[in-house]
């Protein structure tokens, strides 16, 4: 067993401690399912040596140490551990900043909470898991029910054998460690926040039941809306219907030998979603005794030479980049309230897009989006120097991607998957990540395919011509001219080849900015030279030609171990345009006025 990691040895040690489960399966809609929630207070327990799950000479334990029955009465040996007299946490809710004790810890955590529940006869039962970051296992009254890995994409697990009438508890074993063969791997510029760090819940089905959807409108066809049902376990034969009374609209089908129908309805008098007229129908999905009742949008998104067409007009992306790092408490945002307050504040900015970075952010960040009306870049979190050569690491990202857009796949706020950040440039690199963008269009021909690239330069020229981009529908690339190299003035005299006739984001730009140091247009870490760089950018970007859209670096400072310097950055990075207190920079003052007047971007 040597050299196994964590991940091998808990897969393993998983199968000892209860083989059998099934793999988690992906809901599209399980937010808007009716469902009972096990967010609340847990119980957890750090297990840095994984105590767990291995015995004192490091074997995997063939009964999961916390796994399996509470300490029964009467049992002789000593336990060393009783959940009930353990600290709690609030799921959802990264442990790092909820007890100070726990603000550094990477490592394995126990998770335990009680629950009632009443068994329905006839329905299937799911334990729905927004996010636990990085790999998880659950257990249900000591019964093993799956496991996880990835730390941004929800998954539900099938527990329908192991609940019973009465008094249940869940047991997780959530670890964070990062690993080089991870999606990401282990060098990122974000917090490592380890847990269960979105919603958790139960979620009753039918025995067949509708898994995954698709709802949208054609691109060819106009006021057609179509899509497809998929049911597990459904039987060929058997009929689904897509009913959105608002539009006296109702769209047939009948399932294949594969479970799934094809269906499309017609509407003249559709109003179609955009920032400007964000509209959302209440469409009810149903198959059998099964019904999914959505709120979907409808808008198209394509690309026709160097233009970015919403709705089948050319549209510039007035963006910002967005961490999930919650406004004022920190820690992972999670909830409507914290996607409110950050996407408020693009909104104010005067943004009409945001690129969701770095990862698949929570269901409430993509409604909320889809509600207030902006574009949605939502990024699989293939991040710097995943292992390209490894193809497990590709099966690990390509599941990732699966579980993001299975997931998120109705939300008209969605118009870019993007594949991957600042990669970089070799074979197996553009291999990867060109699987992903097929497999992305085979999941969704409906969106557009992006990645942020990295670019090069010669002399005062910067150049965009990573062979990644053949495979792309819209080039994003990064830069900081100003920050991490030349002056904020050189960007006066740079000018840009861009190596594809494909629309160009400008994904990342900025400088970091301590709130409330105040110095002169030259000195670094000033809000004064974060805004001088912001003027001197927007100059420059006016230049490119194909530029459609930009998602300069960032809307709110965001904890980072990279980020030490003492009195500035203290662990953040202090790109915000907001600081995490919420304290707006002059820089925001800066984009906000090219945004709102327009002199940034054909103004669509
Ligand atoms: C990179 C990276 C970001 C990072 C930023 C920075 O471009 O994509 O994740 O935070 O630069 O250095 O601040």
């Amino acid at each position: 067993m040597r050299g196994f990691g964590f991940a091998a040895a808990v897969m393993i040690v998983a199968g000892a401690v209860g083989a059998g489960a099934q793999a988690p399966v992906v809901l599209t809609g399980a937010d808007v399912r009716p469902a009972t929630s096990l967010n609340g207070d847990w119980h957890v327990i750090p297990d840095p040596y994984q105590t767990g799950l291995r015995d004192f000479h490091g074997h995997e334990l063939t009964r999961g140490w916390f796994a399996n029955e509470k300490a029964k009465p009467g049992d002789t040996g000593p336990i060393d551990y009783d959940f009930s007299k353990a600290a709690t946490i609030k799921v959802p809710g990264d442990w790092n900043t909820q007890r100070p004790e726990f603000f550094w810890y990477e490592g394995l955590m126990w998770y335990e909470r009680d629950f009632e529940y009443t068994a329905k006869a006839g329905d299937r039962v799911f334990l729905h898991v927004g996010a636990a970051n990085y790999r998880s296992l659950f257990w249900v009254n000591g019964k093993k029910v799956c496991e996880h890995e990835g730390g941004f994409t929800a998954f539900n697990c099938e527990v329908t054998g192991a609940l019973k009438a009465g008094g249940n508890f869940v047991v997780a074993a959530v670890d964070n460690t990062r690993h080089e063969d991870a999606v990401p791997t282990t060098q990122t510029d974000w917090w490592n926040y380890g847990g269960l760090t979105r919603a958790v819940s139960l979620i009753e089905v039918p025995e067949r039941f509708i898994d995954q959807y698709d709802v949208h409108l054609s691109r060819t066809e106009p006021g057609v809306i179509e899509g497809w049902v998929h049911v597990a376990g459904g039987k060929a034969g058997d009929k689904v219907e897509v009913a959105i009374a608002e539009l006296h609209a109702i769209g047939e089908g009948v399932l294949d030998e594969q479970g799934r129908a094809k269906f499309l309805t017609v509407s003249s008098n559709l109003e179609r979603w955009s920032p400007e007229h964000p509209k959302l129908y209440r469409v009810a999905i149903q198959a059998g005794a099964d019904t999914v009742t959505d709120q979907i949008g409808f808008r198209t998104i394509e690309v026709k030479g160097s233009e970015i067409l919403l709705n089948g007009k050319p549209v510039f992306l007035r963006g910002v980049s967005v961490h999930a790092e919650a406004p004022y408490r920190t820690g992972r945002a999670n909830s409507d309230k914290d996607a409110e307050t950050l996407l408020g504040w693009a909104k104010e900015l005067g943004c009409n897009f945001v690129r969701l970075a770095h990862y698949p952010h929570d269901e409430t960040m993509l409604r909320a989006a889809d509600r207030m009306g902006l574009m949605v870049w939502s990024e699989n979190p293939v991040y710097w120097a995943v292992q390209f050569d490894k193809p497990e690491v590709y099966a690990k990202a390509e599941r990732q991607l699966q579980e993001e857009i299975g997931t998120s796949r109705n939300h008209a706020a969605i118009v870019l998957w993007s594949m991957a950040n600042e990669t970089p440039i070799n074979d197996a690199r553009t291999k990867f990540i060109t699987g992903l963008a097929t497999r992305a269009r085979e999941l969704d021909p409906t969106r557009l395919i992006t990645a942020a690239l990295l670019v090069r330069a010669e002399g005062t020229t910067k150049i965009v011509d990573d062979p990644l981009g053949a495979a792309l529908d819209v080039i994003g690339t990064n830069e900081y001219i100003g920050w991490y190299e030349q002056h904020p003035e050189t960007a006066d005299k740079t000018d840009w080849r861009i190596a594809y006739d494909k629309p160009l984001i400008m994904s990342e730009f900025g400088a970091d900015a301590k709130a409330g140091l105040h110095g002169g247009d030259n000195d670094r870490w000033t809000e004064e030279y974060q805004a001088n760089v912001y003027r001197h950018q927007l100059g420059m970007l006016n230049r490119i030609g194909q530029l459609r859209g930009m998602s300069p670096w960032i809307l709110m400072d965001f904890r980072s171990p990279r980020r030490p310097l003492a009195g500035v950055q203290d662990e953040f990075n202090r790109k915000g345009l907001i600081s995490d207190q919420g304290e707006k920079k002059k820089a925001f003052g800066v984009l906000q006025e090219a945004y709102t007047k327009g002199t940034v971007g054909k103004a669509e």
